[in-house]
């Protein structure tokens, strides 16, 4: 069990899966047979999906549900939503036809602008490094070109370069900081590449720069890559309502739910243990749509929550407000999303989803995202400072149990009635199973 495997990627599947079933499930045949269950048994799309990944041995499955009636800019979505968690879909849905009725999601993308840096040691004079940056940059402008060309053409491409003294911080320490525009594509292998092709300019120029001594000339690139903290890739989504409106069929006090809710956006602004789990909420809808449309759902994780520290502490994504009798509630996050390249074309299901969506452009899809978001919140918050989030969250949860105890259909007939008037504990569930099968 604890010697290492050498030369694993080369085995084929099969082998693969012979030695994890002989290694870590005692030659156990079911094992093989859960891993199999879930081969596609067309070689084709199975092959696609193999290929994604490097030592693949079966598919993990994900529901992509969808939540209709998104009204967005006056345009009618249904969202496509891949995600394990019961009540998510179903919360966006009724929060969407919620704001449906009241004029919709408004939604504006503030600024695309992405970021890379090349990280480089240097020591030696400043000014003589600021000079030398300045005569390069023509140039990595130029190496750069047969990479930025068709971007160029489409209006995207390297906006600047800068170099920035971090020396305050690590001694030695400059950076090539670089800003991007890249369209409807996330542009991680774009900006990537232009990363690299800056460094190994910037190095091959500096050893022949007449102004350098010796030491000068050796600068050392630490290394090249793109930054997924995006605050200048910025999208707004908002929604607002006369405070009266806020009631279905008198079901609440109007006032006292404004009141309450905007205090629950509050509390998630200046306690971060409740910030975390606020935006853990937005992020149900964010990722559920960013898994669906084949982006990068860590890179978004790890920017969106950077952003949420952006004052020093950490708060929350959305914000809410009581003026002159209007509600209104927003959100403002950073986005890097692309609707071409990557998955975007590959996976059947991404490609769909796209499709569904009406085949936005990546500013529009920004948009979608963060609606999904505020929408989630919107059904979150809404749950917690009225029913409790339980009531709805158990009953759903009813179904994960029943499967969980191979319930029948008949059985999950009589139960899902059994729990329309009765309180849904996992308990309970099981002993109301226990009963009928007595
Ligand atoms: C559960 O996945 C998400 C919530 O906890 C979010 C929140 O508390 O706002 C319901």
């Amino acid at each position: 069990m604890n010697k290492s495997i050498s030369g694993f990627s080369r085995l084929s599947k099969s082998e693969k899966i012979n030695w994890i079933v002989d290694t870590y499930f005692s030659h156990n045949e079911n094992a093989k047979n859960i891993i199999k269950q879930y081969w596609n048994t067309n070689e084709k799309l199975q092959k696609l999906h193999d290929e994604f990944i490097e030592n693949t041995i079966t598919n993990y499955y994900l529901p992509l549900g969808v939540a209709p009636n998104f009204l967005i800019n006056g345009k009618v979505h249904t969202i496509p939503m891949a995600i394990e968690e019961s009540s998510v879909v179903a919360a966006a849905s009724k929060a969407a036809k919620f704001w449906f009725d009241r004029g919709g999601f408004k939604a504006e993308v503030i600024s695309t602008i992405k970021i890379g840096q090349v990280h480089f040691n240097y020591h030696g004079n400043k000014e003589a490094l600021h000079r030398f940056f300045n005569q390069v940059k023509p140039q990595l402008l130029e190496a750069t070109k047969h990479i930025t060309k068709n971007m160029q053409k489409r209006g995207g491409g390297i906006l600047d370069i800068e170099l920035r003294d971090k020396t305050a911080d690590i001694d030695g320490y400059f950076q090539l900081h670089a800003t991007f525009e890249t369209l409807d594509a996330m542009g991680a292998n774009f900006i990537n590449s232009c990363l690299e092709e800056f460094a190994k300019t910037f190095k091959e120029q500096a050893l022949t720069h007449p102004d350098f001594n010796d030491e000068e000339k050796h600068i050392e690139i630490i290394m090249s890559i793109l930054s997924n903290y995006v605050p200048e890739c910025l999208v707004r989504a908002e929604v607002s309502c006369p405070i009266e409106e806020l009631t279905e069929n008198n079901d609440i006090n109007p006032d006292e739910f404004a009141n309450k809710f905007v205090q629950a956006v509050n509390i998630a602004e200046v306690e971060p243990y409740r910030a975390v789990t606020h935006n853990k909420g937005v992020m149900n809808g964010i990722d559920a749509v960013v898994l669906a449309t084949g982006n990068d759902f860590r890179a978004v994780e790890a920017g969106v929550h950077a952003y949420a520290s952006k004052d020093g502490q950490y708060k929350s994504l959305t914000h809410a407000k009581i003026e002159q009798g209007q509600f209104t509630f927003w959100i403002e996050i950073p986005l890097a999303l692309g609707t071409v390249g990557g998955l975007t074309s590959l996976h059947p299901l991404v490609k769909l989803s796209l499709e569904l969506l009406h085949k936005p452009s990546a500013k529009e899809l920004m948009q979608i995202v963060a609606v999904a978001g505020l929408a989630q919140n919107f059904a979150a918050l809404r749950s917690l400072t009225t029913t409790g989030i339980q009531e709805g969250h158990m009953k759903m949860h009813l179904m994960n149990i029943l499967n969980q105890f191979e319930a029948t259909e008949n059985e999950k007939k009589q139960l899902i009635k059994h729990f329309k008037n009765h309180t849904v504990t996992h308990s309970a569930v099981v002993e109301a199973i226990e009963k009928i099968r007595s």
